[in-house]
Parts: structure tokens; C-alpha cells; sequence
């Protein structure tokens, strides 16, 4: 057997000390190492004498496990592995880390798509382009074609009063010769009547579209005429008009154009 070196042994005894272990007396080794373990009674050293007063402890081991001297109880490997273990692997930190930014945007696609609101007159750039197809007649810009020439106040000048271009709509060439005779013009025919196709609404906008977008009007020389809408109730019965449809438009022409339109009588 080879000897223990006297600085190990000694190394040995302050580290039990440390512990609060027994400490063996000199240099008989195991076997008095062993000695507190055997002991559960008088025999033990004199911390593990007062230790068997103690409830339980790590000052007083008692059975084989403190003879093999392992102070501290082993951690099960796999917790162990799991110390050594990086949490995250290299390769994922990227993803971690662009993970706050995903959720950002995923919780951004749960909302619902902002709408874009369409002011009276871009939504009557879309009647006038679109299902209505005035454009088609008038030209895109209102310079005519089959139809008169709506651009450079042309539209404005045939019907000083806003809502007379609106009944004209409604109407067109069949309904509204009167109209158009009373506004020193003689009908030849050819302007569709779009009173059942559009709504209120649709024709107030495509109007507006035409007086202040292509014809470039005053709107504050129309804002007086625009209070007749209300008339068109009891004029147009046939076409359910409503008066908080009407209502409803002129808080809009109000808001969007910043005129005063008169209040109803
Ligand atoms: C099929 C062709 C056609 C379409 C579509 C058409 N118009 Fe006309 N429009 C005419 C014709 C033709 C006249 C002239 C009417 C007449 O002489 O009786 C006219 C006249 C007008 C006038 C009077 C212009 C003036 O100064 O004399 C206005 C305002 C007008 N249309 C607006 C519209 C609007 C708004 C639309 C779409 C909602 C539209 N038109 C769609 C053919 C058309």
C-alpha cells in the first residue's frame, strides 16, 4: 500500500471540518473514518454524538452513506447533464430572438384591415369611372363625347342649383326634358336615367365628383342649394328616399367640404 501524503490527509480533514463531518484523529485513516458511522450511540465523534439530538441533518449522518464520506447528496445524471447543458443551442438564438418581432406582426395580421374612407367625392370618382360609366359618355375628365361637355363649369352653369343636377340624374333625358328646358337647354335625348340604378348617396357623389372635381365649382355657392335635397322625400316617393338618408348626407357635405348648409325649415 502506499502511504497518503500528509498534506492530502490534511487537505481531507479541513475539508470534513468545513462540513462539519467528524474528523478523524491521526493517521489511522478508514478506520476511523468509519467510526462516527458505526456509532449511532456513544462510540461517534462529538458532533455526531450531538447530531443524534438534532432531527435530521446534514451535521449528523447516520448509515453507509456517510462512511463512504460524500457529503453532499449526488445529483441524479440527468440533472447533471442538464447543468452542463446550454439552454439554448447556438443555431436557435437567431429564431429566439426574432421571436418578440414575429409575434409582433402576427398579432398585427389579426386585425381587421384598416378601411379606407372615401370622402363624398372620391367615392363619386368611382360611380363616375365605374358601374355608372358617366365616364364613358362625358369623357374620363368630363371634356364630353356622346354627352355634353361636364368640365370648366359647363355642369355647374346648366344647373345653378346643386339638387337640379341631382334630379337631372335621377331622371335623365326621358324625366327630365322639363328640367333641362327650364335650364334654357333643349333635350336631344340620349341621357340615361339613374334613378333606379344608384342610390341617393351614389348620385349626391358622383354630382359632387362632377361640380367640384372635373367642373372645378365654388362649393360655397352651392352650399344654400344643396338644404333642397330634403325635398326629394316627398318629390321622388317612389324611390323610398329617407330623410335620415338626406340628413345623414348633408352632415357629410358639411364635415368633408366645411360649408353651412341650412338647417330644415
Ligand atoms: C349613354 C351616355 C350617357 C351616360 C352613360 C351618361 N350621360 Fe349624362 N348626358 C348624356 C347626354 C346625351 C346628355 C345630354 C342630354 C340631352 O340632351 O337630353 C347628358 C347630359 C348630362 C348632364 C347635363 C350637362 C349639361 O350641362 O347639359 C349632366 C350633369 C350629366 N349628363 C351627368 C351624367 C352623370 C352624372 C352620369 C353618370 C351617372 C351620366 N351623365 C351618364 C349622355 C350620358
Amino acid at each position: 500500500m502506499t502511504e497518503i501524503p500528509d498534506h492530502l490527509l490534511e487537505r481531507t480533514r479541513s475539508r470534513r471540518q468545513a462540513l462539519g463531518l467528524p474528523v478523524s484523529g491521526g493517521g489511522d485513516g478508514g478506520a476511523a473514518a468509519a467510526t462516527p458511522a458505526a456509532g449511532g450511540g456513544g462510540g461517534g465523534g462529538a458532533v455526531a454524538a450531538t447530531g443524534s439530538n438534532l432531527p435530521k441533518g446534514p451535521v449528523a449522518p447516520s448509515g453507509p452513506a456517510a462512511a463512504a464520506a460524500k457529503p453532499a447528496k449526488p445529483l441524479a445524471p440527468y440533472i447533471e447533464a442538464s447543468k452542463r447543458r446550454t439552454r439554448i443551442p447556438v443555431w436557435a438564438m437567431p429564431v429566439v430572438a426574432i421571436l418578440p418581432l414575429w409575434a409582433f406582426l402576427y398579432a398585427g395580421t389579426l386585425e381587421p384591415p384598416k378601411k379606407t374612407v372615401l370622402t363624398l367625392k372620391e367615392a363619386g370618382a368611382e360611380v363616375y369611372s365605374g358601374a355608372a360609366a358617366c365616364a364613358g359618355c362625358h369623357g374620363a375628365t368630363g371634356g364630353g363625347g356622346v354627352g355634353p361637355q361636364l368640365s370648366g363649369g359647363a355642369a355647374a352653369e346648366t344647373f345653378p342649383n346643386p339638387v337640379d343636377m341631382v334630379r337631372w340624374v335621377i331622371l335623365g333625358s326621358a324625366g327630365g326634358a322639363d328640367l333641362y328646358a327650364a335650364a334654357g337647354k333643349q333635350s336631344k335625348g340620349g341621357m340615361p336615367a339613374f334613378g333606379e340604378t344608384l342610390s341617393l348617396t351614389q348620385i349626391v357623389e358622383v354630382v359632387l365628383h362632377e361640380r367640384q372635381t372635373l367642373a372645378g365649382h365654388d362649393i360655397a355657392e352651392d352650399a344654400e342649394g344643396w338644404a333642397d335635397l330634403r325635398e326629394l322625400v316627398e318629390e321622388f316617393p317612389e324611390r323610398g328616399y329617407t330623410e335620415a338618408e338626406i340628413d345623414l348626407i348633408i352632415e357629410e357635405i358639411v364635415a368633408q367640404e366645411g360649408v353651412e348648409i341650412p338647417a330644415a325649415e
